[in-house]
């Protein structure tokens, strides 16, 4: 037997005829001689009616018995009902209960603590299906583009003994009786890989132990980093708003029923057009401070300043050239002010900030050495990481996505945990 999907009969073609549908029951309403359910699949929702006089007796009585969340199979005749929700309605002949749920937990107006704890369940709703449905297509762009640019995806470890981010916290692990930590970026594993393959990417989680509780910070998220050889800072600011917008127009073209459902407008993301706006740190701390903000230059821009510089945009920002005391020791000396980095944050519109963290990658052996001293950790511990600088070190630039982050900007959602199948954070590792 043929099923088809909710959507399908929802896009009108097969109205009038015979369908068969499967899923699981949304809503429920009975009467004495009816039984109108909300189907649901993962394409969709769809009104259905079991009327006493159409299926049979031991039928009708299954429908008077079951509860949301059972699974069914349905066949019926389509009919044309504008008084439906989506149009349409199934006239069932026939009604196969295969699972009667049990009494489910989730009803309407819990609390987001409830909701959370009893995420393996909750992620039926039609809000996180959607949400996870719209990820997806993030996570099959993004590998979309770099592909099309002849970038190689490949992998890195998660247990590092070197740290790769200065400044985020590190999750250390218990190893055979040595310490050592959940990877915090996949960066200095992916560099040595780029003499093997020019272009690669990996897509993989990143930990961080933040005790930030804000609406940004997971301590586990996904991780878009890449990373390219014969590439300079210009070039790798091409790449990031060239992925960037590719990730935003394949959403908007691809995901027009879950945008719609979860009430975006496709043109939030059709907008974002490249080039995309720049400003270096030394403007943008001018910017600030102009708008009243007391911040000197040398500080870090943190999630004030970052809204005040996003807030009236409706497309992404880049913020060039940070001073080399607030940025990593492997990022590339720029050498028309030397107090900076050739490195950039690239900022999302709306007030929502930093999205991407990347730079061209110091080159020279000795000054990688020096970056890595004036930071105050030990050269010794990085030998591996230096090896590549020695046996044909190659100008290369790199960035890292915060997939979550982008996910979250994209539907504009109140806490970045619900772009995430089962989000970690500091007050949560259930379920
Ligand atoms: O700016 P970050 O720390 O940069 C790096 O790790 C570089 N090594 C990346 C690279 O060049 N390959 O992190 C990159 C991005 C941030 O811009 C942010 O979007 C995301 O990772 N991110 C987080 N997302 C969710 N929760 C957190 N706690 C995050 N920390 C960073
Ligand atoms: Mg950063």
């Amino acid at each position: 037997m043929g099923y088809v999907y909710i959507r399908d009969v929802l896009d009108g073609g097969y109205t009038g005829k015979q369908v068969h549908l499967r899923g699981w029951v949304y809503r429920i309403r009975k009467q004495k001689k009816m039984v109108f359910v909300m189907l649901r699949d993962p394409s969709g929702v769809i009104q259905t009616v079991i009327k006493q006089k159409t299926v049979s007796e031991e039928q009708f009585a299954d429908a008077q018995k079951m509860l949301i969340e059972s699974l069914v199979t349905i066949s019926g005749t389509v009919k044309k009902d504008d008084r439906a929700d989506g149009g349409f309605e199934i006239q069932v002949s026939n009604l196969n209960v295969l699972h009667f749920a049990e009494e489910f937990p989730i009803t309407e107006n819990q609390s987001v603590e409830f909701l959370n704890d009893t995420r393996h369940l909750w992620m039926r709703s039609r809000k996180i299906t959607n949400i996870l449905k719209i990820r997806d297509e993030v996570f099959r762009s993004a590998r979309e583009y770099l592909r099309s640019k002849g970038f190689y995806e490949t992998t890195s470890p998660m247990f590092v003994s070197t740290i790769g981010e200065e400044g985020a916290a590190l999750f250390e692990v218990e190893y055979f009786g040595k310490k050592i930590y959940l990877t915090q970026t996949s960066q200095m594993h992916l560099e040595p890989q780029l003499f093997a393959m020019e272009k690669v990417f990996t897509l993989a989680p990143s930990f961080r132990a933040e005790k930030s509780r804000t609406r940004k910070h997971v301590t586990e998220f996904w991780h878009l980093e890449a990373e390219e050889a014969w590439c300079d800072h210009e070039c790798n600011i091409r790449r990031q708003e060239e992925l960037i917008s590719h990730m935003c127009h394949s959403v908007a073209k691809s995901r027009r029923n879950e945008l719609a459902e979860l009430q975006i407008d496709p043109e939030r993301l059709l907008k974002i057009k490249t080039p995309f706006d720049r400003m270096t740190y030394t403007e943008a701390i001018d910017f600030c401070k102009n708008e009243g903000l007391s911040i000197e230059w040398g500080e870090d821009i943190r999630t004030e300043a970052e809204e005040l510089l996003t807030k009236d945009r409706d497309t992404f920002l880049f913020i060039e050239y940070y001073p080399k005391e607030i940025k990593s020791f492997y990022m590339k000396n720029n050498e028309d002010d030397p107090r900076t980095f050739r490195c950039d944050d690239l900022l999302a519109p709306e007030g929502f900030g930093e999205i991407i963290g990347g730079s061209q990658r110091e080159d020279d052996v000795g000054l990688l050495l020096d970056n890595i001293r004036r930071s105050g950790d030990d050269p010794e511990k990085y030998e591996w990481y230096l090896d590549i600088r020695r046996y044909g070190s190659v100008e290369h630039s790199g960035f890292g996505v915060g997939m979550d982050r982008l996910i979250t900007w994209m539907l504009n959602l109140e806490h970045i945990r619900d772009s995430i199948p089962f989000p970690r954070t500091v007050s949560r590792v259930y379920p």
